[in-house]
């Protein structure tokens, strides 16, 4: 469990809100892909936490910085926690991206708010040299987060919107495919909405490349007692908060 202070909190897209914290252990333990699951204080009758990925750690400045959708109570009292506000937090929760090594170039998939730990790879790849591509799909431009800071990673990025509001009208899925279908990738992730990543995963197993996804299921323990967030593999069962939330996508039966 970690104590943690609110640095700054506030939207950079319509409903997605950037909250950095100051939690000085928890930024120099998190690895890409893992993720924390905050208590948000003011409603005693809500028992569960907020599991969230997080975009990056600076453990020199002991700070973590997470990006999230405001879609219920918690994630709007979430919101309303202003600079200095505190709270707990139990992480770095689940294991993380695990990507072979000899990766040279990679593609990275997200949708909406599975952004922020696809960005987070994009970090570590970039400090690997590793060569990365980004298709990024949103609802409406309005939505849209991450290009920059991919751009600024040094990545190639292509982004759809569903209304063709910006980017490329359709799915991000498309140019993916397109993508892979070109060949020279050894390595794919995604993260967002369970109907892209399964597509994702598809296109990565026909190119023959190693795909892995980040399945955010619905969590209530987050560390493994109550089976709420259970992903059917090829071995079974696994819960998405010990075993993933990344997972080996050629393992996983549904998305
Ligand atoms: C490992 C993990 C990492 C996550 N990372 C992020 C992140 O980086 N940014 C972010 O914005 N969100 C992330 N989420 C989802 C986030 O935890 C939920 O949106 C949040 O808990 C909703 O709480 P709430 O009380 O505001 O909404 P609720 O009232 O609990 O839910 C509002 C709506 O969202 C749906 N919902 C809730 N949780 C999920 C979920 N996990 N998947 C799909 N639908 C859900 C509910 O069915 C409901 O329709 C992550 C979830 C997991 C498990
Ligand atoms: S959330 Fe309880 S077992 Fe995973």
């Amino acid at each position: 469990m970690h104590d943690f202070e609110v640095v700054s909190n506030r939207e950079i897209a319509d409903g997605i809100f950037s909250l950095v914290i100051s939690a000085p252990k928890l930024a120099s333990a998190l690895k890409p892909g893992q993720f924390v699951n905050i208590a948000v204080p003011g409603d005693a009758s809500s028992l569960l936490r907020v599991p969230l990925s997080f975009y990056r750690a600076d453990a020199e400045a002991g700070t973590v910085e997470l990006w999230y959708a405001v879609v219920g109570d918690d994630t709007r009292r979430l919101s309303q926690m202003g600079p200095g506000s505190t709270s707990n937090l139990l992480g770095p929760g689940g294991r993380g991206w695990m990507v072979p090594e000899g990766t040279r170039k990679a593609l990275l998939v997200a949708g909406g708010i599975g952004v922020p730990p696809v960005l987070c790879l994009a970090g570590m790849l970039a400090e690997q040299g590793v060569d990365v591509d980004v298709c990024l799909g949103f609802g409406t431009a309005s939505k849209v987060v991450g290009v920059d800071e991919f751009r600024a990673l040094g990545a190639t990025v292509n982004v759809c919107t569903d209304d063709g509001s910006l980017g490329t009208h359709g799915f991000c899925t498309d140019p993916a495919a397109e993508l892979l279908g070109e060949g020279g990738y050894d390595y794919v992730a995604s993260c967002g909405p369970a109907v892209m990543m399964k597509k994702v995963a598809a296109a990565a197993a026909e190119a023959g490349v190693y795909c892995e996804v980040s399945l955010e299921r619905m969590m209530s323990c987050g560390f493994g007692a109550c089976n709420t967030c259970n992903v059917e593999t090829v071995d079974g069962m696994k819960g998405a908060c010990m075993c993933g939330p990344v997972f080996d996508a050629s393992k996983v039966v549904v998305f």
